[in-house]
């Protein structure tokens, strides 16, 4: 998912960049006349790349000082400073700072009294949208606990590969996932104790609902949970990578801090009020959503689910002046019927990543003037990009400024193969302007990588080595980019093993894996294909069977719906004679995604997901038409 906001220089060089570039911007006034000819967007590039000085330069203070403020700390300040003012707005109901101090600290209290936890020690949490998400969020932090957000709609065999691989001590399940916890309870490593927001708790799990009625709400003294170091972990998030199944991105207090402080940098005040719908476990929604309103001391409307039926309702009542959007989202207002007044709100702002130039256009046009501020990131990455000059599909512009502090390179990428293009020494190379690369980005000690829990293995397959000198270090995004002549980049495709669907990323091994768990089934090769009109990729699996054996679809849609998130679910399958590999020996898949979906095209038979009939159905001619005009919604 789309990640935490700027990157910051750190180190010594911030304030000398500082003190540089006032100089600079005294000397370029006289050249304003020959700027504006020659460099149109410079005033934006470098207002823009001046918060973001001002921000490193404010945590340079910080840690010269040796006090660190963290995104926890600045919440505490703001509940002392304004306790009364709206925190978070959910179903109605008001959460104050003082609210969700008071609150957060009975959890805290609770885990003191009745647990063995200890600072550093890491919990689960499996929740919806709601304020108690955000209540034993901080409550824990208050303990110096590491949290690690699942999602909250993976089950079973995934859902036990996250709790494992991030090796909690206790487990915190909303009431409404309860479900869910008690189908692995089973399974579950015997010393992870489990805790549910709940009154009534089957055998085996504790109520945190119980216990927090009668916990205090005193203050949690500061020395439980003071971050001596940017660099100590403060959360796991999790994600899809370019690999397997979902692993946990180590996010430290400095990448909490540089995300909460995204929109700031695009220009949101303590007045504003800012709507999120965007699941909290995601870094978008946490460090950027509610991060960011606690770097503001703003309020935030929360939302279980988006809807897109309540949306402009929602805005108007509460006097929304924000939003966070994923490209999905702006897509299906616009698909909403016409109503009146549709220009008739105060939103002026809104934050994201992934909308495509059409319906940006349409989406300004429609609902009147907001300014879309489009941002890319990784969760767990050392780069990210704003567009902070406004340029319709563009996630950002690199200009010689830019570069001072976001390192980046696009190199060029062998589709067939799926890997980097090396020459014969063994190098990469750059990119022409105007093709499609792959975005990779230097780590070092001014640009770590923090990589992921548990496994070593999988943060070193984030990385590429040796890619222009021996020894160099790249993280890979599995993003590819492509650069303009005038610097704006452009967001092109995603490779590896993961596609986007519906504004989740979805691992295609995990799906292989589950469909290759039925005994009919050989081989499986999941991959995206485009559908027109859609963001992201529709999931397709092409699978061969077992000698002898009959293809049952009943079967495949059932263990699908089962096993798997309902975004993750195949929208189409293909079945092949035999699978093909790359040359090294990876699975095939350029060919098959450029072939897309189209019985027309392909003779091998196709089928479609049909929830109705609880199965899979051939994909006729007919059913492929009614896809590509919008009749049937994928
Ligand atoms: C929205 O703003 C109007 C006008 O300023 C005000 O009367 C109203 O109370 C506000 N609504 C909320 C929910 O704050
Ligand atoms: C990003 O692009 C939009 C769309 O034109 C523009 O209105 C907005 O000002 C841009 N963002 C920023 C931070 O300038
Ligand atoms: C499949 O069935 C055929 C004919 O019934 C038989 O000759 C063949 O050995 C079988 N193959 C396997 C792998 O069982």
């Amino acid at each position: 998912m789309a990640g935490p906001g700027s990157e910051l220089p750190s180190g010594p060089v911030a304030p000398m960049l500082l003190s540089w570039l006032t100089g600079l911007g005294a000397g370029m006034v006289l050249l304003s006349f020959m700027q504006k000819l020659l460099y149109p967007y410079f005033w934006d590039d470098f207002w823009y790349l001046l918060k973001v000085v001002c921000c490193g330069f404010r945590m340079e203070m910080y840690r010269l000082k040796g006090e660190l403020v963290t995104v926890l700390d600045k919440f505490l300040m703001h509940a002392k400073k304004q306790p009364q003012k709206p925190f978070i707005i959910y179903e109605g109901d008001i959460y104050t700072y003082q609210d969700v101090d008071k609150r957060s600290s009975r959890v805290a209290h609770v885990f003191l009294n009745h647990s063995t936890l200890k600072r550093g020690d890491t919990v689960a949490l499996l929740m919806s949208n709601e304020p108690d998400f955000i209540h034993v969020w901080f409550g824990l932090a208050k303990l110096g606990c590491v949290v690690a957000f699942l999602n909250s709609n993976i089950r079973s065999v995934s859902l036990l590969h996250c709790i494992r691989s991030c090796e909690p001590r206790a487990l915190v399940v909303g009431a409404d996932l309860l479900g869910t916890i008690e189908e692995i309870l089973p399974s579950l490593p015997g010393d992870i104790s489990v805790w549910a927001m709940k009154e009534s708790v089957p055998q085996g799990i504790i109520s945190l609902k119980e216990k927090l009625s009668t916990a205090s709400d005193s203050q949690v003294p500061h020395s439980h949970h003071v971050a001596s170091n940017l660099k100590a972990p403060y959360l796991y998030i999790f994600t899809s990578g370019t690999t397997g199944l979902p692993k946990a991105a180590v996010i430290c207090q400095l990448q909490a801090m540089k995300g909460s402080a995204g929109l700031w940098a695009f220009g949101c005040t303590s007045n504003d009020i800012i709507y999120l719908t965007l699941p909290l476990y995601h870094s978008a929604g946490s460090l950027l959503g509610i991060g960011g309103c606690i770097e503001l001391g703003a309020t935030c409307v929360l939302k279980k689910k988006f809807s897109a039926s309540q949306f402009w309702n929602d805005c108007k009542k509460y006097n929304v002046t924000v939003f966070q959007y994923i490209g999905e989202l702006c897509r299906y207002l616009c698909k909403q019927p016409k109503r009146e007044g549709e220009k008739d709100h105060r939103v002026r702002l809104a934050v994201g990543n992934g909308i495509r130039s059409d319906v940006w256009r349409e989406f300004l046009h429609r609902f009147g003037n907001i300014k879309m501020c489009e941002l890319y990131g990784a969760t767990e990455g050392n780069i990210c990009f704003m567009n902070h000059t406004g340029k319709i599909g563009s996630v950002g512009r690199a200009n010689f400024l830019h570069k001072l502090f976001f390192t980046f390179d696009l190199i060029k990428y062998d589709f067939q193969k799926d890997e980097p293009i090396r020459n014969e020494h063994g190098w990469c190379s750059h990119v022409k302007k105007g093709e499609p690369g792959l975005l990779i980005s230097p780590v070092n000690a001014k640009n770590p990588f923090f990589g992921y829990a548990g496994n070593r293995k999988h943060t070193e397959k984030k990385l590429l080595c040796d890619v222009f000198k021996k020894g160099d270090v790249y993280f890979n995004t599995g993003d590819l980019m492509v650069q303009d002549q005038e610097n704006f980049l452009y967001f092109w495709d995603r490779i590896g093993d993961t596609f986007r669907w519906k504004g989740e990323n979805i691992a295609t091994t995990e799906v292989a894996d589950i469909i290759g768990m039925l005994d009919f089934i050989q081989d499986t090769n999941v991959y995206g294909v485009a559908v027109p009109d859609y963001e992201g990729k529709a999931g397709m699996a092409s699978i061969t069977l077992k000698p002898n054996t009959s293809l049952d679809l009943e079967k495949v849609y059932e263990q699908v719906v089962t096993f798997l998130p309902a975004y993750a679910c195949p929208q189409f399958l293909r079945i092949q004679e035999k699978m093909e590999t790359t040359g090294t020996f990876k699975l095939q898949k350029f060919r098959l995604v450029e072939e897309g979906f189209s019985p027309l095209k392909i003779s091998d038979p196709l089928y479609f997901m049909d929830k109705l009939k609880k199965s899979y159905i051939p994909l006729t001619k007919e059913i492929y038409d009614q896809i590509i005009l919008g009749k049937i919604k994928l």
